[in-house]
């Protein structure tokens, strides 16, 4: 009989589940909150409370989508953490009862391993050792993956993560949360005329708090002078927000690849979603002669998939969890 393992991915504002039959996707289904368009950010409150009411929905469709049996299941697989608290104890409570109910075993799996796993979704994923820079909304990593089970933390944010600065500046602006898809559509559309500083943090690590800062100077200075501001060069200051984006990550990726020896190379999480990040990978590639693996956008963002191949790894390892087992808001990695 195939490993059959239910995934179940509840971390932040999205209710995701899917089946993963011997390592391959059966199922991924993913419910996309609405709820905190208008907020410029996730409410967990409201995040909580819309996973209540989505994840039974959300299961059910992942198991029929499959097409196997409850009775055919062999683990239930929950993000543990990291995360918002009141959304993960939702998939984490739930998935204890389903694995109780049908007396199979729990695996508890850290959400940004997932994103890392992500890669191993389709055939031809990564040769290790690899680099993946991981960059959501809550964290932007440079990891150094060594095998499916083994991987280490070579840099980090200090303060805020990539898709955060992509959010706050949508914030400022005046679009919709999550501002990081719509900021790469204007961009697309302008120049990236303005100049805003690159960080300068030791090693391998980020900042951004200081492009927030930079950049809410910038439009308190200009609107000061011109009230339409904004409106009138929307698409340019997304361009240069964006490119000073990724300009920062790329040079700690490159800076990475340099000091490690290491030229396989992987992007994961929400950003690796953008345009212009996707397409600077593929011309450093070029350039310099690396291995790149670019996510297809289904597993960019969060979803259950990416959480049910890294339990299918722990599977094999017979790495179980106990009923025991706490969602934990600051899992360590
Ligand atoms: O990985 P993810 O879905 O959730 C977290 O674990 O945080 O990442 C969400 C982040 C948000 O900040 C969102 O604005 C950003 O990914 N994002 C993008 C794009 N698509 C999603 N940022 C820039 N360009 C995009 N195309
Ligand atoms: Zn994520």
């Amino acid at each position: 009989m195939p490993i059959n393992i239910l995934a179940i991915e509840s971390s932040c504002d999205d209710t995701s589940a899917s089946i993963i039959s011997d390592g391959r996707v059966l199922s991924n289904i993913v419910s996309v909150q609405t709820a905190h368009a208008d907020y410029g950010g996730v409410i967990p409150e409201l995040a909580s409370r819309e996973h209540q009411l989505h994840i039974v929905p959300v299961v059910d469709q992942a198991i029929e989508k499959a097409g196997i049996k409850k009775s055919e299941l062999s683990a239930i697989a929950f993000t543990r953490g990291p995360g918002l608290l009141g959304s993960l104890i939702v998939g984490v409570s739930f998935a204890k009862s389903m694995a109780m109910s049908l007396d199979i075993p729990l695996i508890d799996v850290h959400h940004m391993h997932a994103h890392v796993m992500a890669h191993f979704a389709v055939e031809d994923g990564p040769i290790f050792p690899f680099l993946c820079l991981t960059v959501s909304g809550g964290h932007t990593q440079i990891i150094k993956v060594t095998d499916y089970n083994t991987m280490e933390i070579l840099g980090q944010t200090m303060d805020d993560a990539a898709g955060e600065a992509f959010d706050k500046t949508g914030k400022m602006l005046g679009l919709p949360y999550p501002a990081g898809p719509i900021i790469d559509k204007y961009a697309q559309q302008g120049e990236a005329k303005f100049e805003f500083p690159i960080s300068k943090i030791d090693e391998l690590n980020f900042s951004f708090s200081g492009l927030k800062t930079a950049i809410l100077y910038f439009l308190r200075d200009n609107v000061k002078k011109d009230s339409d501001f904004i409106n009138k060069e929307l698409n340019n200051i997304c361009a240069s927000v964006q490119k000073t984006i990724v300009d920062t990550l790329m040079i700690k990726l490159i800076k990475a690849s340099e000091m490690t020896g290491i030229t396989s190379i992987a992007i994961a999480g929400g950003v690796s979603a953008n345009s212009e990040m996707r397409q600077r990978l593929i011309d450093e590639s070029q350039s310099r002669g690396w291995s790149h693996y670019i996510p297809d956008f289904e597993y960019c963002r969060d979803n259950a998939a990416m959480i049910g191949i890294s339990a299918y790894y722990k599977y094999l390892n017979k790495e179980f969890c106990g009923q025991d087992v706490k969602a934990e808001a600051r899992l360590v990695f």
